[in-house]
């Protein structure tokens, strides 16, 4: 084995401190660092106060403290090309180049390439003015899905439930309601079915299959209320059985890979395939190029072994050789926000016993939006914690990850309190 190495991760929400926390055991680290980090993530790297944009700020911190590997955790620095600055000076970067990055960065692109290579996604129109847009709209009817083209912070997707809502969620983005984004628009067919993400990982040619997660994109039980981040999650998802995974890999993410490829593209890093899988069948709804968040929270507990090795082998062309190891139990993560979110909320309030809910058997408290100040863990932002646990099945995780949630004193946070629903409901479990 090579000599341990210093290692960057960029970022500062749950996804990053996940990946921290599996980082932190592996003996191919010698120092962990994490820009800029949170309250959490202070436990297991160093945290160094200099933004996921702050390209030469990076660059910088990698010469001061000869870090030789940066794992860029969130889309925005990808898809604004840090890994290849970061490879212009020298340093290996686990994560997408800026044109393969256009898989998340513009879903015009994404859609255009599946239609290319006969990739399964729903129908759709990719226009820039109003006139095409409408005429579109009025010709397929409603339900009828308007997205912009560029990156919204998960906020540029409207599911329109009449031809007026479409209408106008097509004027709004092209006004610059999404700025730059809404350049452009695609207009799509709805799909019916259930939603599964599945996660790989590729170094430009071979594709590592990791496992597959189901997110809870919506504020309230029973899915309903406003979008967000993401306010929980839970892997496997039993919607990806071994069959459907087998097609997920075949129909979708190969030809992804070798399309990329055959354009110019290599995709490197992580590929993230948002589906919805309807009479056994999978289509494509979206590709991400980084872990989702929270549902790197729920993968990182069932890898068994060290993540470093995949991650290194991904960004230097050598994934035929690594093979993981996934503990057969599922991962819950339940996100506890604070108050208001997704809309306004306050920050500052004080969290306690997080120690005693991290104590907890199987419990793993991964941070987002916290601050270490004098000792104390403070909220400082909307999503603040994911509380994650394994168990033998999805119901046992559930109860242990809010058993651990209900320790938590926190009068300004609040969580879903039916995490983990489809499954139990499709298991019986
Ligand atoms: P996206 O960011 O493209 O994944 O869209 C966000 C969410 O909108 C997805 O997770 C789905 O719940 C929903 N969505 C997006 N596209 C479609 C579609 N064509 N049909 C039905 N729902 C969709
Ligand atoms: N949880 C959804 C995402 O990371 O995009």
């Amino acid at each position: 084995m090579s000599a341990p190495i210093n290692v960057l991760v960029v970022g500062s929400g749950g996804r990053e401190h996940a990946l921290v926390w599996i980082l932190a055991r592996s003996p191919g680290v010698e120092r962990l660092f994490c820009a800029p980090g949170n309250g959490g993530i202070a436990d297991q790297a160093r945290c160094v106060d200099v933004d996921a944009m702050d390209f030469d700020g990076l660059i910088g911190l990698c010469r001061a403290e000869s870090i030789e590997f940066v794992v860029v955790g969130p889309e925005a620095p990808l898809v604004g090309g840090l890994v290849e600055r970061l490879e212009a000076a020298g340093i290996t970067a686990f994560g997408p180049s800026a044109a393969a990055a256009a898989l998340e960065g513009s879903k015009g692109f994404t859609k255009d390439l599946c239609a290319r290579h006969g990739i399964p996604s729903a129908a759709y129109l990719r226009c820039a003015d109003l006139e095409s847009a409408s005429a579109y709209i009025r010709r397929q009817g409603a339900p009828i899905v308007v997205k912009a083209d560029g990156l919204a912070a998960g906020k540029g997707v409207i599911i329109a439930q009449s031809i007026d809502e479409a209408l106008a969620a097509a004027a709004e983005i092209l006004d610059g309601r999404f700025g730059a984004a809404g350049n452009e628009l695609i207009i799509e067919e709805f799909l019916e079915g259930e939603e599964a993400s599945f996660f790989a990982l590729v170094d430009g040619q071979t594709v590592l299959p990791l496992a597959s997660a189901q997110d809870h994109k919506a504020v309230g039980e029973g899915d309903t209320g406003a979008n967000t981040g993401g306010m929980g999650a839970y892997s496997p998802a039993p919607v990806v059985t071994p069959e459907m995974q087998h097609r997920i890999l075949e129909d979708i993410i190969k030809p992804t890979v070798a399309a990329m490829a055959a354009e110019g593209r290599p995709y490197r890093g992580l590929l993230y395939a948002g589906l919805m899988i309807a009479g056994g069948k999978p289509k494509l709804l979206e590709y991400n190029v980084r872990f989702g968040d929270p549902e790197c929270q729920v993968l990182m507990p069932r890898l068994e072994g060290d993540l470093l090795p995949a991650l290194l082998a991904a960004a230097e062309g050598r994934l035929a050789e690594v093979q993981l190891h996934w503990s057969p139990e599922t991962a819950l993560t339940v996100v506890m926000a604070a108050r208001g979110y997704p809309g306004d909320y306050q920050k500052g309030s004080v969290i306690e016993n997080l120690n005693a809910a991290g104590e907890l058997d199987g419990v793993t408290i991964f941070h987002a939006g916290t601050l270490r100040e004098n000792g104390n863990i403070r909220a400082n932002g909307g999503r603040v914690l994911g509380v994650t646990a394994l168990g033998a099945s999805v119901r046992e995780a559930q109860a242990k990850a809010y058993e651990a949630a209900d320790v938590i004193d926190w009068p300004e946070g609040f969580c879903r309190r039916d995490i983990g629903w489809r499954a139990i409901a499709r298991n019986k479990d």
